[in-house]
């Protein structure tokens, strides 16, 4: 069974949705910790309901971005986490962590990458009046939104207000998310000199998982 970590900011939704993939066993994994930047964060209430341990790291606690890192460092690594998931974790972490972790450390984010790295990703696909939106998790690299793309779920944006549309998208991460994390988990994805190799994975294209929602 493979140690995970998940690093939220907020909700916790996709957290959540791990933590029911793991209990049905489609996950060969255990969540070991979650960690959370913000002291009050739902994400944490959703953890604590499952006994999971949780741990707080406030960013607003350390005088720099290095400390901050350094501390996550320390504490994944008392673990001894083989996986870190970062679902809906909203600092940007530094190079050396990230060079660390490389390989070990995932992330999701709401757009079809590379476009749209960054913040409101949903405004600006309407604002662009896009065809398409969806989600990306993707290996963490020191560039932000950047690292090797593992994944994409994909959506047709319909005439609809905003919260529909981060409606639809969160229940594709919940799908998707714990999909990739099995698959890391069963040892089908991993990095390889800077390329994603994928095992047993059918539906790829583009060297990437690409899944179409119809919902
Ligand atoms: C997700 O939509 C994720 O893509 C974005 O933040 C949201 C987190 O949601 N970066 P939750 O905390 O998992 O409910």
């Amino acid at each position: 069974m493979k140690k995970i970590a998940v690093l939220i900011s907020g909700s916790g939704s996709n957290l959540e949705a791990i933590i029911n993939s793991c209990a049905e066993n489609n996950i060969n994994g255990e969540i070991m910790c979650v960690i959370s930047n913000i002291p009050d964060a739902y994400g944490l209430k959703r953890a604590k309901k499952y006994n999971l341990r949780t741990k707080v790291i406030n960013h607003m606690d350390f005088l720099n971005r290095e400390e901050f890192d350094l501390t996550i460092e320390e504490y994944l690594d008392k673990l001894n986490i083989d996986l870190i998931v970062l679902a809906g974790f909203m600092r940007i972490l530094g190079k050396k962590i990230t060079k660390k972790y490389f390989g070990k450390m995932i992330n999701l984010h709401p757009s079809l990458l590379p476009l749209y790295p960054g913040l409101d990703t949903h405004k600006k696909v309407i604002l662009n009046k896009d065809k398409l939106h969806g989600i990306s998790i993707h290996y963490v690299s020191p560039l932000l939104d950047s690292g090797p793309l593992i994944a994409q779920g994909v959506i047709k944006v319909r005439k609809e207000d905003i919260e529909k549309l981060i409606n639809r998208i969160h229940k594709i991460e919940h799908l998707l998310l714990p999909e990739v994390i099995a698959h890391i988990c069963n040892e089908n994805i991993r990095l390889e000199n800077n390329n994603v190799s994928f095992k047993n994975i059918k539906n790829l294209t583009n060297n990437m998982i690409i899944n179409n929602y119809d919902l």
